[in-house]
């Protein structure tokens, strides 16, 4: 027993010491995946908390294909507390490439603006047509990573059947069910409209140049 209880503190200091503080588990990455298949519109059901959509209620995502392998995201949210009638955009991860196109594994790669390390972003499951739980690490610093998590659903409002299921699916990959937030959702709250897709390049205007 003391032997035991020794080793773990050696053991928790080791860890403590190491330089990568880490709050990401070991990743589970769904396989025969079809990235083709996740395009489109995509409502955000519920995500566990991360500064980058703080304050965010009614976020809706767009996948695109830029190529085979790099995918834009396109997210816009309302904040509430700032405006209930005009949407913020180019919320979070803005672009994703497959980590491997040559394997059948939904497992990404983004750049998130700002950030100089990439981060690791993978598809724990779908069904292509009701719902999409991810799970990411997002490297803040080369020295600081935040477990993150995202459930998408295909329409605003999902059935018993659809909650239940997710719950299943985070009771089995051992999700802390209660740091997950429920996204607010539906038209009592969400009175302002996602902007038009062509205002959404996320180009910036470049000034003229002189001479
Ligand atoms: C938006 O609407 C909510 C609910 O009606 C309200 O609490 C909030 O203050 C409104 N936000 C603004 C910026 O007016
Ligand atoms: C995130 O940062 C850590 C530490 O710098 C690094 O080991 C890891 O490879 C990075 N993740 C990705 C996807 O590049």
């Amino acid at each position: 027993m003391h032997l035991h209880f020794v080793l773990i503190v050696v053991i928790s200091i080791t860890w403590a010491n190491a330089k990568t503080s880490t709050n990401c588990r070991e990743p589970v990455i769904l396989q025969d995946f079809d990235v083709t298949r996740v395009l489109g519109s995509w409502y955000e059901y519920s995500r566990q908390r991360n500064i980058f959509e703080d304050g965010c209620d009614c976020l809706t995502s767009e996948i695109s294909a830029v190529d085979s392998d790099e995918f834009q995201v396109q997210s816009c949210c309302q904040l509430t507390k700032v405006s209930n009638e005009t949407q913020k955009c180019n919320i979070g991860i803005e672009k994703v490439r497959l980590t491997d196109p040559e394997k059948k594994e939904a497992s990404f790669r983004y750049h998130r603006p700002g950030v100089a390390v990439e981060s690791h972003l993978w598809i724990i499951d779908t069904d292509y047509e009701n719902y999409m739980i991810l799970d990411g690490c997002d490297n803040v610093s080369d020295e600081e990573q935040n477990e993150v998590f995202w459930i998408l659903s295909r329409n605003e409002r999902i059935s018993a059947k659809q909650v239940q299921k997710i719950d299943e699916i985070l009771r089995t990959h051992k999700v802390d069910r209660s740091k997950i937030i429920k996204q607010k959702q539906g038209v009592n709250i969400c009175t302002s409209k996602r902007p038009r897709k062509d205002t959404l390049s996320g180009k910036q205007k470049r000034k003229p140049q002189k001479n």
